[in-house]
C-alpha cells in the first residue's frame, strides 16, 4: 500500500498521506514524505506543494508503536528539515488533530490552512516526552513564547482558531469540502513570494529572562510534581529564546533522549495504550449489538446519584432522578446547579448552558416514572436489603430491555441481579466520587449480564468521557478490592512504628496525590468502622485499625467533622498531626505489646504497592480483571497512582517480578497477616516473565 502520493493540479502538487487511523508518522510515511517533497520540488511542471492527510486526521503525530525500538530512517527531523527547506511554497491543510509531530511537520511547511473544527497540539508531555521534530523552537517562533510554553507543558489540544489568534494558522474554512481548494489557492498565491520558514522567525529574547521562565516553573510546579517531561520541554522552549534555530534543535534533541532513556517514558507510554485496550473484551465485538440509550433514570440524589447524572446530562442525554422525599430531591438537584454555577464562575460555562443543562433534568418520587427510561443506575445506601428492594421495584416498572445498574461499591452485583425476573439485564457501574470528575467507571460483568448491556455500558462510558474498565463480581471488584489491602498496610504502618504523617508523607512523595491516611479521613473513618463492625472481629486483623476504631468512638470521624486522624483548622482541608491521635496509637501499641519501630519513607512504599500488586495479581488470575493493564487504568484513573510510573502492575514489571517475590516473602515473614503471595506472580517470576508478557499472551 502506498501510504504517500502525489497528484498534480494545474501547477500546484498535492502530496497526500493515508496511513490509518490516524495518520501516524511511521517509517513508511516520513520515507514517503521525503521522497515525494523532494519529487515535487524538482518537478519543472509544479509551482507549489500541498501537504495533506486523508481520512478521519491530520498526522496525530509519530508512531509511538515505533518508540523504544532501534531509530529507523528517515527521522522526523529530517522529514521535517526537509519540507522547511524546500524551495518552494509548502502549504499544509488540516483538518482532524494535527497532534506532537503531525503539528511540528505542519510547522516546518510554510503556510498553514485548516479546517475551523480542527485542533492542534503538541501532547508529547503526556508520553514522558517533548516535541523532538522542532516543535520546541518552531512553535514559539510562531505562536509566542508564552503560548508555545503553556501548550508544550500542558500537552493539551488547542482549536485551530485560538491557534489562528495566535498567528500559526494563516487561513480558516467552515467545511471540509473547502479545505483543499482554500490550500490550492493560497499555494498558488504563495508562488511569487517564495517559502516563508518558520525556523527564521527571530524571538525577541530579551522579553524573557530566567525571572520569566521560574516565574512559569512554579506556576505549573503543583500539577508537574514528580514529572520528568515538563522541566525538560521549560529548557527547550530556553533553548529556542536564547539559542539561534541550528542549536536550539541540537539542545532540543538532546533533551529529548534523556526523556526517551528516563523509565517515565515508557511507563507513560504504557498508560496510553492500557487506556486503549480496556475497551476489548472477550465475547463482545463491533457486531455485538447494542441498546439505544436516550433517557436514563438515577435513583439517589445523594453524594453519587447527582454527580453520575450530571454525566448523562453532560452528553446530551435526558435524566430522571428518584428520591425518596421531596427534600432529599430538592437538595439533589440543588447541588446540581451549585455544581454547574462553580463552572460559570471559572469560565468553563455560561449562564445560559447551565439553564440548558439543567433542563435534562426532571425529579420524582414515583418509581412509576422511570417507565420509559432506557438505563437505570441505583445510588442509595450501601446496604444488600435496599438494594434489593429498589431492584424489585425497577423490576415492576422498568420497560423491557431497559439496562438495569447498581453502583455499589462493594456488593455482590449477581446477588443483587437475581432479585429481579431480568438478570441478563442487570449490570454494575461504578463510578468514583466526584463521579462529575472522576474519570474511572467500573463496569461490572455479573454472571448473567448480557452481551449487548455490556457492549451498551463500554460504549456509554466512552460517550459520557469514562474511561470504562470491566471487572467481574468480587468483595469490592478491582480498585476497592485492592484499596483494602493499602489501607490495611497503612495502618499496620502506624501502629507498629511510624506517624500518619510519615506515612502519608512517603506515599505523597511517591506521587500519590495525598497519603493513605489522609484520604482515609475526608473518605470518613466512620465508613470503615461501621464495615468492620458488621463483618466482626474475628475476619479482619483488628491490630492495625483498633487504633482507628478509637477515634471513631471519640468522635473524630475524619475531615467532616473536623478531627480524625489528624486535626483541621476551621474551615481548613489541611491535615495537622494531631496529640490526640498520636496519644491513643501510643496507648494501642503499648496494648497490643508492640515495641514501635519506624520504618524508613522507602520501606513504607514498598510495602504498601506491593499489597496492592499482590492482591491486583490475584484478581488477575481469577478472571476478574481481564489484564494487568487494566488494572494499572484503574489505579491510574480512580485512584490517583501517579501515571509517570505507570500503575502497579508496570511498576511492578519495572522492579522485577522475582524481587517482588523476594520482598513479598519478606513481608510474609514479618507479619502473617500479609497471606500468601499470588500463585500468579510465583508464576511468572519463576518463566522470568512479566505481568505484560502475561497480558500479550493472554490477548485476544
Ligand atoms: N501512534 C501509533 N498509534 C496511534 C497513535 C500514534 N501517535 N495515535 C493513535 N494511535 C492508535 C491508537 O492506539 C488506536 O489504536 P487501536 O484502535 O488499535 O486501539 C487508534 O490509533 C485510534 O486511536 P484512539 O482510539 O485514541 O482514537 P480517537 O479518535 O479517540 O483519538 C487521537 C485520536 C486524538 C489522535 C488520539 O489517538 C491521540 O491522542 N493520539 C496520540 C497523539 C499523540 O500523542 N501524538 C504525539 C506523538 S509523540 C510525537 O509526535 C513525538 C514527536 O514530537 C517526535
Ligand atoms: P448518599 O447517602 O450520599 O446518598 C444516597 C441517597 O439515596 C440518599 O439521598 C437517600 O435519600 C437515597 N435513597 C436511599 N434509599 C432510597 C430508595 N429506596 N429509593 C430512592 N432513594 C433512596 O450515598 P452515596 O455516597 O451517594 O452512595 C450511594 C451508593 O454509591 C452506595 O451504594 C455507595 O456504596 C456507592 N458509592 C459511593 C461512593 C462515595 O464515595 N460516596 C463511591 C462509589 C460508589
Amino acid at each position: 500500500m502506498t501510504v504517500i502520493s502525489s497528484t498534480i493540479e494545474g501547477r500546484i502538487a498535492i502530496v497526500t498521506a493515508d496511513n490509518p487511523p490516524v495518520n501516524a508518522l511511521s517509517q513508511a510515511v516520513r520515507e514517503g514524505l521525503v521522497r515525494e517533497v523532494q519529487a515535487m520540488a524538482a518537478d519543472d511542471a509544479v509551482d507549489a506543494i500541498v501537504i495533506a492527510c486523508a481520512g478521519r486526521t491530520f498526522f496525530a503525530g509519530a508512531d509511538i508503536t515505533e518508540f523504544g525500538k532501534p531509530p529507523m530512517n528517515p527521522s522526523l527531523p529530517d522529514v521535517v528539515e526537509t519540507i522547511e527547506a524546500t524551495e518552494k511554497p509548502v502549504v499544509a491543510a488540516l483538518h482532524g488533530t494535527a497532534l506532537g509531530g503531525g503539528l511540528e511537520v505542519a510547522l516546518s511547511c510554510h503556510y498553514r490552512v485548516a479546517l475551523k473544527s480542527a485542533k492542534v497540539g503538541l501532547p508529547e508531555v503526556m508520553l514522558g516526552i517533548l516535541p523532538g521534530a522542532g516543535g520546541t523552537q518552531r512553535f514559539p517562533r510562531i505562536a509566542g513564547v508564552e503560548n508555545a510554553l503553556d501548550a508544550i507543558v500542558s500537552g493539551r489540544h488547542i482549536s485551530v482558531v485560538e491557534a489562528h489568534k495566535w498567528g500559526a494558522v494563516d487561513q480558516l474554512v467552515e467545511d471540509a469540502d473547502q479545505l483543499l481548494p482554500a490550500a490550492i489557492k493560497l499555494a498558488t498565491e504563495k508562488v511569487s513570494e517564495g517559502p516563508r520558514r518558520t525556523g527564521d522567525i527571530s524571538i525577541d529574547s530579551g522579553k524573557y529572562d530566567p525571572a520569566f521562565f521560574n516565574a512559569f516553573r512554579a506556576s505549573v510546579a503543583k500539577k508537574t510534581r514528580g514529572y520528568f517531561a515538563p522541566e525538560q520541554c521549560i529548557k527547550a522552549v530556553e533553548a529556542a529564546v536564547n539559542m539561534p534555530l541550528a542549536e536550539g534543535l541540537k539542545a532540543e534533541r538532546r533533551l529529548f533522549m534523556e526523556c526517551m532513556g528516563n523509565p517515565q517514558s515508557a511507563a507513560l507510554r504504557h498508560m496510553f495504550f492500557a487506556e486503549r485496550q480496556v475497551s476489548r473484551i472477550p465475547g463482545i465485538t463491533k457486531e455485538t449489538p447494542r441498546r439505544d440509550i436516550k433517557k436514563v433514570g438515577i435513583i439517589g440524589a445523594g453524594t453519587m446519584g447527582g454527580g453520575i447524572a450530571m454525566n448523562f446530562a453532560n452528553a446530551g442525554i435526558e435524566v430522571m432522578m428518584l428520591e425518596l422525599q421531596q427534600d432529599a430531591l430538592d437538595r439533589g438537584l440543588k447541588v446540581v446547579r451549585g455544581n454547574y454555577e462553580r463552572s460559570v464562575k471559572s469560565g468553563r460555562l455560561t449562564m445560559g448552558q447551565v439553564d440548558e443543562l439543567m433542563a435534562r433534568f426532571t425529579g420524582t418520587l414515583s418509581y412509576d416514572a422511570l417507565s420509559d427510561c432506557d438505563l437505570i443506575i441505583e445510588a442509595v445506601f450501601e446496604k444488600m436489603e435496599i438494594k434489593k428492594q429498589v431492584f424489585a421495584e425497577l423490576d415492576r416498572v422498568a420497560k423491557k430491555g431497559a439496562i438495569l445498574a447498581s453502583n455499589t461499591s462493594y456488593l455482590d452485583i449477581d446477588e443483587i441481579a437475581a432479585s429481579t425476573s431480568r438478570p441478563e439485564d442487570v449490570i454494575g457501574l461504578h463510578f468514583f466520587s466526584p463521579a462529575n470528575v472522576m474519570r474511572l467507571l467500573e463496569i461490572v460483568r455479573a454472571e448473567k449480564t448480557a452481551d449487548d448491556v455490556l457492549a451498551t455500558a463500554v460504549d456509554l462510558a466512552k460517550k459520557i468521557k469514562k474511561v470504562g474498565v470491566v471487572a467481574g463480581v468480587c468483595h469490592g471488584f478491582i480498585g476497592n478490592r485492592m484499596l483494602s489491602k493499602y489501607g490495611w498496610v497503612s495502618a499496620i504502618s502506624v501502629i507498629s512504628g511510624n506517624k500518619p504523617e510519615e506515612v502519608d508523607a512517603a506515599l505523597f512523595d511517591f506521587g500519590m496525590p495525598m497519603g493513605p491516611l489522609t484520604m482515609a479521613d475526608m473518605a470518613g473513618l466512620d465508613i470503615g468502622y461501621m464495615n468492620r463492625q458488621s463483618i466482626g472481629r474475628d475476619n479482619y486483623d483488628t491490630r492495625a485499625f483498633d487504633w482507628q476504631d478509637k477515634l471513631v468512638e471519640a468522635g473524630r470521624k475524619g475531615l467532616k467533622v473536623g478531627a480524625g486522624i489528624y486535626d483541621y483548622d476551621e474551615g481548613s482541608r489541611a491535615p495537622k498531626p494531631s496529640a490526640f491521635t498520636e496519644n491513643i496509637i501510643d496507648e494501642e501499641s503499648k496494648r497490643l505489646g508492640i515495641t514501635r519501630t519506624p520504618k524508613a519513607a522507602g520501606d513504607i512504599v514498598e510495602r504498601a504497592i506491593l499489597a496492592l500488586v499482590n492482591e491486583g495479581a490475584k484478581i488477575l488470575a481469577e478472571g476478574k480483571a481481564y489484564r494487568a493493564s487494566d488494572i494499572d487504568v484503574v489505579y491510574a484513573n480512580g485512584y490517583g497512582f501517579p501515571p509517570f510510573r505507570g500503575g502497579p502492575m508496570h511498576y511492578a514489571d519495572s522492579l522485577g517480578l522475582d524481587a517482588v517475590v523476594k520482598k513479598l516473602h519478606g513481608f510474609i515473614k514479618e507479619d502473617s497477616n500479609w497471606g500468601t503471595v499470588a500463585p500468579l506472580i510465583e508464576k511468572l517470576a519463576a518463566e522470568g516473565k512479566t505481568f505484560a508478557d502475561f497480558d500479550r499472551e493472554n490477548a485476544a
